[in-house]
């Protein structure tokens, strides 16, 4: 039953590790960044994700959906359907989940679903570029910049509309580890919740384009 007023943006935050961008989201609304906004829901593909507990301290009731529950894929992605639909969410966060959305989810979610990249695609993403790797590529290839993106999820990887970036130093001794730590303070935690609070106030439109 919907008991929210029409115009409070609800959002299932899908993620599968230790929640810090999950966490920056929950700050920001509890503090007013983020306007008119609640958390109805975090699903995770993995029960141990610190990131369910992040959202058990917050209050905010949490679902996952282990892929070791099922016996295939199409059930795995049938019951993940599932947990968002119960969620009824306007607005699906994916922060720092790690299982590729199936079609039939993507479709039905279309243009609102929105996800958080540690890089500044179109450079160092797609097929398995994902946590330290994205950096450590970074630091192979000696980009002096590099930063976060927040974008549409549609059926490709990484590939959706762009919608905020936000450029972060690469500094001399970097490791992959510091220079992680960096673009979730410096960009990650800060364009999440900005693209959210833009979207909950009507600046950014979600949905089929
Ligand atoms: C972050 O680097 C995010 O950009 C990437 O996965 C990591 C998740 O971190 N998608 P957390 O679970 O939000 O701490």
């Amino acid at each position: 039953m919907n008991t929210q007023p029409d115009d409070i943006l609800k959002l299932a935050v899908m993620v599968s590790g230790g929640g810090t961008n999950l966490q920056a989201i929950i700050d920001s609304v509890a503090d007013g960044r983020i306007h008119d906004t609640r958390i109805v829901r975090v699903i995770s593909n993995k029960k141990d994700a610190y990131a369910l507990e992040r959202a058990k301290k917050a209050g905010i009731e949490t679902k996952a959906v282990a892929r070791t529950d099922y016996k295939d894929r199409e059930e795995f992605d049938r019951a993940l359907l599932a947990a968002l639909d119960e969620a009824k969410p306007d607005l699906v966060v994916l922060a720092g989940f790690l299982v590729v959305l199936s079609k039939e989810i993507i479709r039905k979610y279309k243009g609102r679903i929105i996800n958080i990249h540690p890089s500044l695609i179109p450079s160092f993403c797609g097929e398995g570029y994902y946590g330290l790797k994205v950096h450590e590529e970074a630091l192979k290839r000696g980009v002096k910049v590099t930063g976060a993106t927040v974008h549409f999820v549609d059926e490709g990887c990484d590939t959706g509309p762009i919608i905020m970036q936000k450029a972060v130093n690469v500094e001399p001794g970097d490791t992959p580890e510091i220079l992680q730590k960096r673009v979730m303070e410096q960009a990650e935690w800060k364009i999440l919740p900005e693209t959210i609070d833009l979207i909950a106030r009507g600046c950014i439109k979600t949905g089929d384009a």
